[in-house]
């Protein structure tokens, strides 16, 4: 897969694809992420890329020219025609699902926004489909690429070692509509605090019981609102 990410801030995404399983799966050549600035694309001699909202109002809006020049450009950089999204509030709200579909294209193309928001004809001009990850405002869609980036890249064949693949597996995960079973490890008892007894007894079958029992437990406590989207 491919990922190209448009922003104003390539820095940012220095730490996050620079350690653990992105950084493993780029260097296994299982995706390719490319950074492009909004900024180099600017016809403006002084490199502006925003400007006031016609009609008035607060703050500044990301241009139409320098995001198009900038799209247009990455676009030719592969073969493959790339699904555009545009991080924002306003988007469809970011699910595991949706990180399922995501995986399954050839690339994507995200669009990072800053200020106080994209003129709208980028939106329309480049027919992108709009994400958000919550509902809450961020200074910009750099952090809410990067976690579509992690969300995506982890589901893609080979990106997790053999020994997270197959826990992922067996794990149901929020895709199934579960929160997880509580886990622990060595050793049996911490400061007066015991394993549950079971997870000690070698009886699998058991354990699996016990196991889906404590998932629908907690997800009926913790998150309700997973079951009835189930059912
Ligand atoms: N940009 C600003 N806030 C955002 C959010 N919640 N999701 C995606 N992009 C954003």
């Amino acid at each position: 897969m491919r990922i190209d990410c448009l922003t104003l801030f390539p820095e940012m995404f220095d730490g996050p694809l620079n350690h653990s399983i992105i950084k493993r799966a780029s260097d296994a050549g299982i995706v390719q992420i490319a950074l492009t600035n909004i900024r180099d694309f600017s016809a403006d001699k002084h490199k502006k890329v925003d400007d006031k909202p016609y009609g008035g109002g607060p703050g500044q809006v990301l241009m139409c020219q320098p995001v198009f020049d900038c799209f247009e450009h990455i676009e030719k950089l592969s073969g493959d025609k790339g699904l555009p999204i545009l991080l924002t509030p306003q988007g469809q709200k970011f699910s595991q699902a949706m990180a399922q579909q995501f995986s399954l294209e050839k690339r994507l193309i995200l669009i990072a926004g800053r200020y106080e928001g994209f003129d709208e004809r980028i939106r329309t001009g480049l027919n992108a489909r709009q994400v958000s990850i919550g509902d809450y405002v961020l200074s910009g869609g750099e952090l809410a690429a990067m976690v579509i980036i992690d969300a995506v890249v982890r589901l893609l064949a080979g990106a997790l070692g053999d020994e997270d693949s197959a826990k992922d597996e067996s794990f149901s995960e929020l895709a199934g509509g579960f929160l997880e079973y509580p886990q622990y490890t060595r050793p049996e008892v911490f400061r007066d605090l015991k394993v549950p007894q079971v997870l000690l007894s070698g009886d699998h079958a058991k354990i699996a019981d016990w196991r889906r029992l404590q998932a629908l437990e907690r997800t009926q406590k913790w998150r309700p609102d997973l079951l009835e989207k189930h059912q």
